[in-house]
């Protein structure tokens, strides 16, 4: 038996329909319940940013997780393979009229990923405020709170509805499947033979 945290939302429905093909059976959470029990596997969904959490506790064995999560948590766990699912991009992102100025002594940086962001200006010697948000980061430059924004960029329509442009891509994300190290020592032949099966669909 293995149990596996998922991240609530598409990436949750897609890696479902990976198990549905390999499998030959549909796995549904039913409305508004957080587990999925069937015989071989328990599915969690939580927050995306809790996947790496769980796993890391062994409350579940494996996750479905994006590559810039794991990133800015540097948790110790088994990174087994890129689902080519979710895909996206960090990028740092200002007002359409504004540049980034290597002069400026300072810079201010809203993001909910302080440690992508502090690790890229750092990397780029330039001195970076980091501040840290939850969610609607594109809001903090309209309002004056910072220079530029550290974020995730899918589809590029919440930047470009809020009169962002994207200055630099730091990193491309996608969905990781991603194993807690004790289970994989422990549930190694489960764990494996499920990674051949997902790495045939996914190529
Ligand atoms: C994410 C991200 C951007 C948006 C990008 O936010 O932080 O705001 O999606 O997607 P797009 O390029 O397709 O427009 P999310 O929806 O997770 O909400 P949040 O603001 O609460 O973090």
């Amino acid at each position: 038996m293995l149990s596996i945290a998922l991240p609530k939302g598409r990436i949750a429905e897609d890696t479902l329909k990976i198990f549905e093909e390999i499998f030959g059976k549909k796995f549904i959470f039913e409305d508004r319940k957080l587990i999925l029990k069937d015989k071989d596997f328990t599915f969690l969904l939580v927050r995306n940013q809790d996947v790496p959490v769980y796993v890391l506790h062994q409350a579940a064995d494996l996750g479905v997780v994006g590559l810039d999560v794991l990133e800015e948590k540097e948790l110790d766990l088994v990174d087994l393979l890129d689902l080519k699912i979710g895909k996206c991009k960090v990028c740092v992102g200002m007002k359409n009229s504004d540049e980034l100025d290597p002069d400026k002594p300072s810079i201010k940086v809203a993001t909910k990923m302080e440690n992508i962001a502090r690790k890229h200006f750092s990397n780029k010697a330039v001195a970076a405020e980091i501040i840290k948000l939850y969610g609607s980061i594109e809001l903090a430059p309209l309002v004056g709170m910072c220079d530029a924004i550290v974020d995730i960029v899918e589809t590029g329509t919440t930047m470009k509805q809020n009169g962002l442009k994207v200055v630099e891509t730091i990193m491309d994300s996608s969905a990781h499947l991603i194993a807690n190290k004790n289970s994989f020592i422990s549930k190694k032949r489960e764990i494996l033979s499920l990674y051949q099966e997902i790495s045939k669909i996914v190529g």
